[in-house]
């Protein structure tokens, strides 16, 4: 076992990693996150993913949570590094010594600075060699569209940290824009909305619960309410409030529609032919953002086209990377054609 090339694709969101091994399927995904303790210039990384996310509240004050990727570009290099190498190790095995092809989703906004820490992370996490894929490409690989053919098929990816959307056709993508827009943001807009209409600070996780539970971009039928908990603002002590979906509504305005936005911005930059194929074909939502309850509803109302939810949305960047990665030599022949192509 110990000789043999392993490719892998890794799909490295702000909120979630995922790493798919070449005939075997996804065979990870963690939170992005690392325990460290910080002592004076130097980090020590304790715990990483899932194991981090379960040491929250019980490990040392001193040690800090840390996201070391934040939409899509690294943010902190020796933390990402030590974090690939734990999920691309915990993914090949221990005992292999041949470092993996690796294939990673990039945003299509990014920079070449950007680009080259994220080649540089990976080799040094022991990649033998990287590819970057649009991650938005990879998204609509993975809900299934037809990418190869000349057909103009819109998809937009609203992960944790960023929104991205697309309109693709025969494997390059033709206008997309992307904007710091996602769960992230509606977590915040109800953090916001509690503390400024109870006047309670709440913690990043409580305000993704209540999400979980109550979001919608659109009124619920029934009124449902939750007891949130967190700390008085002019007190500064425990304090409990009862929050309601219609407020919760109310609070995830906002971001729904500066998502909204953000596709009517790529409609009117779609040239007209495209544009028509998009009417026909639907718009298609990717990633956990599009999981809040009524947004695919929502869109399709404001902008009368039909909008369809992908299966297992999460899913749908690393399934697509994973289908190149199974295709590895059908990868690098498209390369050379041009297909693909960083720019
Ligand atoms: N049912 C749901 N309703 C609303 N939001 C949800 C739901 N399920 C998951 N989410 C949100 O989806 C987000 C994670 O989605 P995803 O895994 O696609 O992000 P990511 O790929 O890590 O981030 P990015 O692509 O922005 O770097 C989180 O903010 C999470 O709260
Ligand atoms: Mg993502």
């Amino acid at each position: 076992m110990g000789l043999i090339q392993q490719d892998i694709a890794i799909d490295m969101g702000t909120s979630f990693t995922r790493v798919y091994l070449r005939g075997k399927g996804l065979v990870l995904s963690e939170p992005t996150i690392a325990l460290v303790e910080t002592n004076g210039q130097e980090n020590f990384v304790h715990y990483i993913g899932e194991d981090a996310s379960m040491m929250v509240g019980r490990a040392k004050e001193e040690w800090k949570i840390i996201s070391p990727v934040q939409d899509g570009v690294i943010e902190d290099f020796d933390i990402a590094v030590s974090m690939l190498t734990y999920f691309i190790r915990k993914a090949i095995g221990k005992h292999n010594l041949v470092g993996p092809r690796v294939i990673i989703g990039i945003p299509s906004n990014i920079s070449q600075v950007e680009k080259r820490v994220i080649r540089q992370a990976l080799r040094s996490a022991g990649a033998k060699t990287v590819r970057l894929i649009p991650q938005v490409f990879a998204a609509a690989k993975g809900t299934g569209l037809p990418v190869y053919e000349p057909e103009g098929n819109m998809v937009v990816d609203i992960g944790g940290g960023m929104t991205e959307v697309a309109v693709i056709s025969l494997t390059g993508s033709v206008v997309s824009k992307a904007a710091r827009i996602g769960g992230k943001k509606m977590d915040d807009a109800i953090m916001n909305y509690i503390k400024r209409e109870h006047n309670i600070l709440i913690g990043e996780r409580t305000a993704e619960d209540v999400k979980l539970d109550l979001g919608a971009a659109l009124p619920l039928e029934t009124e449902r309410r939750v007891l949130v908990r967190g700390r008085d603002i002019v007190t500064n002590l425990p304090q409990t409030s009862e929050i309601s979906s219609t407020q919760v509504y109310d609070a995830l305005k906002d971001p729904c529609m500066s998502i909204l936005g953000l596709i009517q911005w790529v409609m009117e930059h779609t040239p007209p032919e495209l544009g028509g194929d998009i009417m026909r074909n639907g718009i298609h939502l990717t990633g956990g953002g599009a999981l809040l309850l009524g947004l695919d509803r929502y869109i399709a109302e404001e902008l009368g086209i039909p909008v369809l939810l992908a299966k297992n949305p999460m899913d749908c960047v690393i399934s697509g990377l994973g289908y190149l990665a199974d295709h590895y030599e059908m990868l690098e022949r498209e390369s050379k054609r041009g297909f693909f192509r960083e720019e």
